[in-house]
């Protein structure tokens, strides 16, 4: 045998959004791209802002001498003081450069803070539904990882974590904006948490690591404000990325934060620096690294994924699909009418429509659907769905 037995393990396990992908280029072949409406993945229909354009355009006209070469492994200090700056002003505590390493995008920062912190067989806590990959890039460094579950509202429930958390628990990932429900953490929840949080690290003497999982922060409705992590738990680390709001999940650029009063900040950084290398990212793209420099303030347009989001809520709202308004991000995550959430999906398929089932995600009995598509790609979709509601009775 060629593989591993855990990593042959894994891909059979986690495979739902990539086996949606390969069902759907069949179907696409079969039928045209124009009438199979795909709304399995998260890869964003919209491009970058102008801005984004105009900053690659500077760069290309006005070359910094050598600035494609190695540069120090937690990337531009002038990207990582322009990152520290909007930190600073979206959470009103002070972050300087040195709280600051650029990754590969969150996926890279995820992987870089766990290294850093997981001693084999500890554990981190996640919610049910949660992004599948928390699991596998926990495995990757020797941790365990532990699914807790959420109420109807798809927020976690503390008295579980209450219940939960040992001596063993190193780390609690949190994602909000969440992929898959598009749920976002209001302040209230944010802070009871922190105390949670503080006091179990007191009963057991132990640092517990709040993983923030922001990849979605800036992709948020309704005028919502969002509530920062840090000023509620000091042992906490952002993690971020561009691929979302800038609309550049290609080109792989992110960041790890760490609250400047966390113990042991020092170490915990050189400890991401450290590990940023030696997984083989050895450092965040520099061009993009540069591109995003002055773009901290700039996002792609969230009120053209709010009317996205509004259209499909209230279409679906209105077949009887059972859902929780999404404030953020850009999936909803319906209750699935049959049981079997997998053979819901095989359903909607006949009518050429792809989501992605809840079991995916941990959460069977739903399915997730992306809005990040073109309007007539979303409209197409009604019509699957709607038949589907008729089938099973919901309208
Ligand atoms: C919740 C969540 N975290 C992390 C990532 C990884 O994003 P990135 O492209 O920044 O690595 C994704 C991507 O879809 C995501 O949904």
């Amino acid at each position: 045998m060629s593989i591993s037995d855990n990593v042959r393990a894994r891909m059979v396990e986690g495979s739902w959004v990539r086996k949606m992908f390969e069902e759907g280029a069949v179907l696409k072949q079969r039928y045209g791209e124009d009438n199979v409406f795909d709304l399995s993945l998260g890869n964003p229909v919209m491009e970058p802002p102008p801005e984004f354009d105009h900053e690659l355009k500077r760069l290309v006209e006005n070359p910094l001498s050598g600035m494609h070469r190695y540069m120090a492994n937690a990337g531009y200090s002038e990207t990582r003081a322009a990152v520290a700056a909007q930190l600073s002003l979206e959470t009103g505590v002070e972050f300087t450069m040195n709280d600051i390493v650029m990754t590969c995008g969150a996926a890279g920062g995820l992987n870089v803070a766990l290294k850093t912190i997981l001693n084999r067989g500890e554990e981190v806590i996640v919610f049910a539904p949660y992004f599948m990959e928390f699991g596998n890039y926990v495995d990757n460094h020797g941790g365990v990882i532990e699914v807790l579950p959420t109420d109807e509202q798809f927020i976690p429930k503390l008295d579980a974590l209450e219940a939960a958390i040992t001596a063993k628990t190193k780390s609690v990932i949190i994602n909000s904006p969440n992929n898959p429900t598009g749920v976002v953490y209001s302040e209230d929840f944010v802070h009871q948490l922190g105390d949670l949080l503080g006091k179990k690290e007191s009963q057991y003497g132990t640092q517990i690591f709040l993983i923030s999982d922001e990849a979605y922060r800036k992709i948020i409705y309704d005028g919502l404000k969002y509530p920062p992590v840090f000023r509620h738990h000091r042992q906490s680390i952002v993690v971020a990325s561009h691929s979302k709001d800038l609309a550049l999940p290609g080109e792989r650029v992110g960041y790890i934060a760490i609250h400047p009063e966390c113990s042991e900040r020092e170490e915990l950084v050189g400890g991401f620096v450290f590990c940023n290398r030696t997984l083989g990212f050895v450092n965040a793209p520099a061009l993009m690294q540069r591109a995003v420099q002055n773009l901290q303030q700039v996002t792609v347009s969230v009120a053209e994924y709010q009317k996205k989001r509004d259209f499909l809520y209230s279409n679906l709202a209105e077949m009887g699909y059972s859902l929780v308004k999404p404030q953020g991000a850009f999936y909803m995550f319906p209750k699935s009418p049959l049981e079997d959430d997998v053979a819901f999906v095989k359903e909607l398929q006949q009518w050429n429509v792809l989501v992605v089932p809840g079991r995916g995600f941990g959460s069977p009995g739903y399915f997730r659907l992306s809005y990040c598509v073109n309007d007539r790609t979303l409209e197409g979709s009604l019509a699957g769905f709607k038949k589907a509601a008729q089938k099973f009775n919901m309208c």
